[in-house]
């Protein structure tokens, strides 16, 4: 895979610009990216939702430097409040983008950021956060050279992004978006996210995701070594070839809406990527009780009422109600009723599929 398309070429354009600010959405993987390898390649293809509501609102300011030196001038702002905790990762994110825009060097930055849900949901913003930082990174680009076209803008966003945040690099456009190469998927790349190319029938639009919160606690885990536990992993081959046989089974039934094909597709994914964390070495559990209490109502309720309404998990005890928007009402009184006793404080978000990230 090529990455040299993305070193700019001279620059045209002087910037005149201070500021640029950018929302990004976050997003909920189908076919689960777990293992990655070199710098932010998956091992796997993945394909996910974007979603409309959980996002992350980024403002880039920028002021030349009198004297650029080797480190990066940088300040983090969450909610208005300095946050120098942040900086390394922005810092470590800026060494791996710098090849790619070089301009970086010879400017001092705010961000700005707030998200769109509480900072204590074990909801993460790096996927929100990185695309958005990553846009408006990207836009003082495009003001320097005016001529790139939409196309490469998006791609290099992305490829930017990815290079924050795996799944981040498919929170820039919706309703759904593939990142990992796929001999099925026109396009597609291990070094950007892509819209999903085909037809996607009508039962899919507004597709509803309700995020149960049933434990906001610090992840004992980061994904960065969740995914490196694949390395060496007894299933690790197994479980690669299954994500790539997946993306070809969920292309018909995206297509045809054949929804119990997608409920057993989503869930085994679900289930498979916390089996992989049960499996390596050192082992480790992300569900919480109320995650398998959620699974089990959840899976009641849909043997009972016949409701297309599945789950998906991310790296995390948070559960992601799927359904469509017809069974909105119904299934929507069964979280409230049946599963918000088992989200802590009884928080829940309803969420929906989105259309990817905006300009402000
Ligand atoms: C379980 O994108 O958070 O949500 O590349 O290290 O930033 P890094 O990891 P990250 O991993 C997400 C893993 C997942 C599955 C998915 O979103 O595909």
């Amino acid at each position: 895979m090529t990455t040299t398309k993305f070193h700019p070429e001279p620059y045209t354009q002087a910037l005149t610009t201070k500021s640029v600010s950018y929302e990004s959405p976050s997003n909920i993987a189908l076919i689960k990216y777990w293992g990655k390898h070199g710098i932010q390649i998956p091992k796997n293809p993945s394909i996910s939702f974007t979603l409309n509501n959980c996002k992350t609102t980024t403002t880039l300011s920028y002021e030349k430097r009198s004297e650029p030196g080797d480190a990066y001038e940088l300040k983090v702002i969450l909610d208005g409040k300095h946050k120098p905790g942040f900086e390394p990762k922005i810092h470590q994110f800026f060494g791996r983008i710098e090849a790619y825009l070089p301009f970086i060097k010879d400017y001092a930055f705010t961000i700005e950021t707030s998200n769109s849900f509480p900072h204590s949901s074990g909801i993460a913003s790096s996927a929100s956060g990185l695309s958005a930082l990553a846009l408006c990174l990207m836009e003082m680009e495009r003001e320097m050279q005016p001529d790139m076209t939409l196309k490469h803008f998006k791609q290099k966003a992305s490829f930017i992004a990815r290079l924050g945040s795996g799944s981040g690099c498919r929170s820039l456009e919706g309703p759904i978006m593939v990142w990992g190469e796929h001999a099925d998927v026109d396009g597609s790349s291990d070094v950007y996210g892509v819209q999903y190319p085909y037809q996607i029938h009508s039962v899919f639009d507004h597709y509803q995701d309700t995020i149960l919160l049933v434990d906001k606690g610090e992840k004992p885990v980061s994904s960065t070594v969740g995914h490196n536990l694949m390395h060496n992993h007894a299933y690790a081959a197994s479980r690669f070839d299954q994500a790539v046989e997946n993306l070809s089974r969920i292309i018909p039934i995206l297509q045809e809406g054949d929804l119990d094909g997608f409920v057993a597709l989503v869930e085994s994914e679900a289930l498979t990527l916390h089996a992989m964390m049960l499996t390596s070495n050192p082992y480790f559990i992300l569900m919480k009780p109320n995650t398998l209490h959620i699974i089990d109502k959840i899976w009641e309720y849909r043997r009972e009422t016949g409701v297309p309404v599945c789950f998906t998990l991310d790296a995390g005890a948070n559960v992601h109600v799927l359904y469509p928007e017809k069974d909105k009402e119904a299934v929507q009184g069964f979280i409230k009723n049946d599963l918000s006793k088992y989200c802590q404080d009884n928080r829940y978000i309803f969420d929906n599929v989105g259309n990817g990230a905006i300009k402000l």
